[in-house]
Order: C-alpha cells, then structure tokens, then sequence
C-alpha cells in the first residue's frame, strides 16, 4: 500500500515526519475522511472544499489547488486498488524551529501533507443493529467547525462511552445538543427531522449534508434547529451520521431504549436514499 507524502506517492517506510513538525508539537493542522465506494472518491469536493475553508480559518496556505488534490487522491485509490475504504489525508503547517507558538512566516515552513488509505467494507450488520451511546457534557473548544487533528476533547469523550461498553458520546452544551464526539447526531419526533445548526458548535458534516437533501427531496420535514437533552431522550429515531457509518441509528442512550430499541423506520429510509446517492 502507497502513501501520499507531499506531493508523491511513496511507501509508508520511506515517510520521515520531523520531530519539530507542528502537526506534532501543536496539533496545528488539518484533516478529512474521505470514504470511496466502487473505486470512486464520495463527495470529494466537498471534502477538498471543507479543508480549504478550514484552511482559510487558521491561516494555512494549502500547497495544491482544490484540482491538484483530488487528481493526488485519485491516484492514490488507484494505485492501491481501493474499491470501498477509507482515504485519511492531514496537512500541517510543517516544521518551526524551534519550538514557537506564533505561526512561522510562510517563506521559513512547508506544510506537510499525507494521505493513506485502508480498505473498509461497509458495516451493514450495525447499520442495521444500531449503537448505543452516553451522553456527556461538550467540553471541547468553540471552533468545532474546524477539522482541527486536535481531537483531544472528542477522543476523550469516546473514551469515556468505551469504558461504558458504549459505542458513541452524544455531547450537550447547556440543554442543547450539539453532535457526538466523531460524528452529528439527528433525531426524529413527529416525523420532523431536527439538527443542530451549522456555525462553531458542530462540524458541518457532510453525510448529514448528503442525508438532509435526500431526506428534503423525500418529503421530510428538515429543521436545524437546536434540540434539547429531553427532546433527544423522547425522540422517536435518532441517528448519528458519518463518512465512516453514514446513517448509524441509535438505539440505546444512557441505558434506555430509544423508541422501541431497534432502528426505525425513517433512518432505515434514509440508509436507503443515501445508497442510492453513493452507486
Ligand atoms: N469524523 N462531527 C465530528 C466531531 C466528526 O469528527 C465527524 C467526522 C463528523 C461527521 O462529518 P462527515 O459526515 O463529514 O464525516 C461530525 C470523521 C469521520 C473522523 O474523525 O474519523
């Protein structure tokens, strides 16, 4: 299996990331999950269109143009022969020695790309089954729309549904409900499909982008809108959404059952609009 180190493609051995990189020392840097179904890249743009922004926020100039890095993925899932996995790219600002917290000039550093893939089928037993989850205080910062690789804040909250024997963290702020700790959360009440809006609380995840279009051009209600802990507790369906587990229902939050504890009927329809979306 190939890598993608700046610009090449090479062996994973062959990668040297210096020790003073600040992806390293600082978490100062970006990434994306991009998942790929029959050899072809899924949203892709959107992907490449996320990290720009991202980039724009914390005032890293990308090395690539939007065309360049999606001509670099392709022939990384080429190469490997990818059919439906998984493509893990990050970019960091690169290397400042020494060690300085204020960004370094932009002729001292070159950030530092890499991109790697796995080959994941896709999880149809869960996806059916369901997970189940706890729900957790968001202590994390107020720049979640950032797809920082500073993901302290989000893996210690895994962490804590792990040592619960759970699947997922679905994190609050106050009363309301922000996202989990590596995906969205949605719920259904009525037949409306409420979300958290998009702005600094969330990740603007782009499965929930592709699931609320589907489920628009379905007939369903669609509000983004916030929701509270109780309405999420008193939710007929909820479901979490991912590149990795696209639409995940839940079927368990702190012990109790959500609805009658088995996937339902809206997020069964929207895992089906969503196939249609990726063949
Ligand atoms: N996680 N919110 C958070 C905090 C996330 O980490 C993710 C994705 C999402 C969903 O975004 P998208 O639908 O664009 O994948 C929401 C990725 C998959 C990860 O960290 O592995």
């Amino acid at each position: 299996m190939k890598v993608i180190w700046n610009n090449q493609l090479v062996e994973r051995e062959d990668v040297k990331i210096d020790m003073e990189d600040r992806g390293y020392q600082f978490a100062d840097g970006l990434y994306e999950v991009i998942r790929a179904y029959n050899g072809i890249l899924f949203t892709a743009e959107q992907h490449v269109e996320r990290l720009f922004t991202g980039a724009k926020k914390i005032d890293l100039i990308l090395p690539f143009t939007r065309e360049e890095l999606i001509y670099l993925l392709n022939e990384l899932i080429k190469e490997n022969s990818i059919e439906t996995g998984n493509i893990y790219l990050q970019i960091t600002r690169g290397v400042s020695s020494p060690r300085n917290h204020t960004y370094p000039k932009i002729e001292f550093t070159s950030p530092v790309f890499t991109a790697s893939t796995t080959v994941v089928p896709r999880n149809l037993e869960t996806m059916k089954d369901g997970i189940k989850v706890i729900t957790l205080p968001d202590m994390r910062w107020l720049h979640c729309d950032i797809k920082s690789i500073s993901l302290l804040g989000n893996i210690m909250a895994k962490h804590e549904a792990h040592k619960k024997g759970k699947d997922e963290a679905i994190l609050y702020r106050d009363e309301a409900v922000t996202e989990c700790s590596a995906s969205n959360v949605s719920i259904i009440k009525n037949k409306i499909l409420y979300t958290h809006p998009d702005g600094n609380l969330i990740l603007s995840g782009i499965t929930k982008t592709v699931l609320l279009k589907v489920a628009r051009q379905r007939g369903i209600i669609v509000k983004e809108e916030t929701f509270t802990l109780k309405d999420l507790k008193e939710a007929d369906e909820v479901f979490a959404s991912s590149t990795t587990m696209e639409a995940m229902p839940v079927v368990e939050i702190d012990d109790k059952p959500v609805g009658d504890g088995k996937r339902g009927p809206v997020v069964k329809l929207l895992q089906e609009l969503y196939v249609n979306e990726v063949e």
